[in-house]
Formats: C-alpha cells, structure tokens, sequence
C-alpha cells in the first residue's frame, strides 16, 4: 500500500509518501523565518504560505519516492488539532487527491501522530511497531505538553496536559522577555551549553503534585519579574546565559520528573518522547540520564521528526487503514480543537 500524506497544523508544509510502514520520503517546508518578525506564527500568514507551498511539497516527496500520482492507494492528512486555516489547506487538498483518484481518504489526530515518530528509524526510515510498547510517551512542543499512556499500537489514553502554556511556548516567551528572537527555545538551548543552571532559582511549577498536569505560566512571570528588578543583568552576556541555563533546567526538570513518575505507576518499561521541544540537549540528556537511573529503555524521536513532519501523519494512517479503523471520509471536516481522549 502506497500512502500520500499532508500536515499543515501550524508553520510546516509537509508530504510524505510512506509504504508498508517505511517512510519513502518526507518532505518539510518550514516557515520560522516568515513568522520570525511578528514573534509568533500569523495563522493568515500561515495558511497562505501553506496554499503556496502544499502542491510543490507534495510533488516534491512523490519525486523523491519515485512514486506517480497513479500509484496512490490512500490519502492522509492531519484533521486537528491546530490552526483552523492553516489545517483547513492540508486537509482538503489531500481530499481533493483522494477524490480525483477515487481512493480511501483518513483524517489524521495530531497529536496521535505524534506518539508515533519515536517509532521511526530515522536511518532507515523504517517504524517499528513491536518495540516500544507499553510506553508512556511525553509530546512536547509550542503548542502542546502532554503525557500519553500507549498501552499497544492504536490504544492509549491521555494521562494529563499542560492546564496553561505549553513548555515550547514557555521557551519562546521567556526568550523574548530577554530580547531573543523567535523562535527563542534552540537559542536558549545554545546558550544554555554556556551558563550555570543553578545561577537562579525559578519555580516548579505542579512537579510535586500528583496529577500528570503541568502548568508553565507561572515560570514564565517569575521571569518577567526576574528581569523587571535586575534589568542591568541582560547586558551580561554571561549572566544571560545563566538565566537561559536556570530557566531550561526548570522547564526540563518538570518534564522529567513527570515522566518518570507516570512511567513507574504506570508500570511500563519504555518511555518515548516528541515535539519540538525534544530536540533540546538538555531534555534529551536529563531524560536520557533518568531512565538510565530507574531502568527505562528510552526511545526519542530523531531530532528531524521531533518537529511537526507528514512521515508520522502517514505512518499512522497506514495503520488505521490496516486495522479498519473508523477514520475521516470526504464528508469530513477539520477540527482544529479536537484533543485526544
Ligand atoms: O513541534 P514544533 O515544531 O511545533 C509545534 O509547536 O507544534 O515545536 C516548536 C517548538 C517551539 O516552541 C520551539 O521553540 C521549540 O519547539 N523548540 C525548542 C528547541 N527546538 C525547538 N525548545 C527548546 N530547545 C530546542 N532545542
Ligand atoms: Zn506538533
């Protein structure tokens, strides 16, 4: 089964053309430099470069899989959560396809995707279906920060959710609070690598309760204040990279701990983690360093299919197709709230 896939939610235009669970090409159109000077994604903005780019991403991925047009044997694409007029070009066009081929269509959970680029070999591009399950995956990134129970392929449950900011965002706003530009998480990441992570002490937020919740807004204003009454720190370059190292540590630290403590009353023996934000080295190397400590196999997606990519929206929707999943038909439309139960 030959399977084309489309993913608009945010700022990536992607294709993907994925068979029998190997991934023959994966195509990324990113946006951050567009968004770059409004400091965050414009969804018009968004949704018109999506428009642009959708037809020339996926004839780009087709290309590189030596697939033709005629070859196609379903179509997928993410149906929500996200940017209503950003999904809204992804989703219909690969309707559209599906219609013109008079072949399957499947509307594709975000979020669910996401749980399922951990799977993939990003060397061979290849998903393992067998080796990371039961899990407890975290997906971090802008715009979510989540913690899912995968107890086999196709069955999970959210375990909990940021109840505010996402930790991506959080990277983002606080960056911008020091002067950094958009997006400021792989630049607070960079600078991170040179400070003292114990330099300043923020808060927690939610790490000791016992819920999977997480809450970062609250971290973001200790920041604002931070520099509000120490203005005369942000000309240190050194001191900047300590505040960046203090704030990273609390962000990660959170995240780790949660995730480990899920993994254990939950009893399972992996953890899986992506999103954006799990390309940070600190995260990577903290999460790496715990479940060392407590005896988890760790599996996180490559730091290529950590951000928003079709490979996973496809991967899945293979899946959905094989197991005769109730999924998205032609009549359906996006939705741009749609949470994972
Ligand atoms: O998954 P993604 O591309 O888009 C969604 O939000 O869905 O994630 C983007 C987020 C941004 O907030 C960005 O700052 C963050 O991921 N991010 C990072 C790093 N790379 C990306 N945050 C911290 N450290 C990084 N290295
Ligand atoms: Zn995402």
């Amino acid at each position: 089964m030959i399977l084309l896939a489309l993913e608009t939610s945010c700022d990536e235009t992607s294709a993907a053309v994925v068979q029998d669970g190997k991934v023959l090409a994966n195509v990324v159109s990113s946006q951050i430099k567009l968004h770059a000077e409004y400091g965050g994604v414009v969804p018009e903005l968004a949704a018109r470069e999506h428009l642009k780019n959708v037809l020339p991403v996926a004839q780009a991925a087709l290309r590189e899989a030596a697939v033709e047009v005629a070859q196609i044997d379903a179509v997928a694409a993410t149906q929500g959560p996200g940017l209503g007029i950003a999904l809204l070009i992804g989703f219909k066009a690969a309707q559209a396809v599906a219609f013109a081929l008079n072949k399957p269509f499947i509307g594709i959970n975000h979020h669910e995707a996401h749980l399922y680029s951990p799977w993939i070999d990003a060397e061979k591009m290849t998903a393992d279906f067998a080796a990371f399950q039961p899990n407890v995956s975290l997906i971090v990134s802008g715009g979510h920060t989540m913690l899912v129970l995968v107890r086999a392929e196709l069955k999970h449950s959210v375990l909990g959710g940021t109840i505010d900011d996402a930790a991506g965002e959080c990277f983002d706003k606080t960056g911008k609070l020091m002067g950094l530009p958009y997006p400021a998480g792989p630049i607070i990441d960079r600078l991170a690598e040179q400070g003292n992570p114990a330099a300043f002490d923020f808060p927690r937020p939610l790490m000791h309760d016992a819920n999977d919740d997480f809450s970062f807004s609250g971290l973001k204003t200790s920041v604002r204040y931070f520099i509000r009454d120490h203005p005369e720190l942000m000309a240190d370059r050194q001191k900047v990279a300590d505040l960046c190292a203090s704030v990273q540590a609390a962000i990660v630290e959170v995240l780790v701990k949660k995730t480990i403590r899920a993994a254990k009353r939950e009893r399972v023996r992996c953890i899986t983690a992506s999103g954006g934000v799990t390309c940070n080295r600190g995260l990577r190397q903290a999460l790496d360093a715990a479940c060392k400590k407590n005896y988890f196999t760790l599996r996180l997606a490559d730091k290529s299919l950590c951000t928003d990519n079709a490979a996973m929206i496809g991967i899945l929707a293979e899946r959905k197709l094989r197991a005769n999943l109730p999924v998205a038909n032609l009549d359906e439309e996006i939705k741009p709230g749609w949470s994972l139960a």
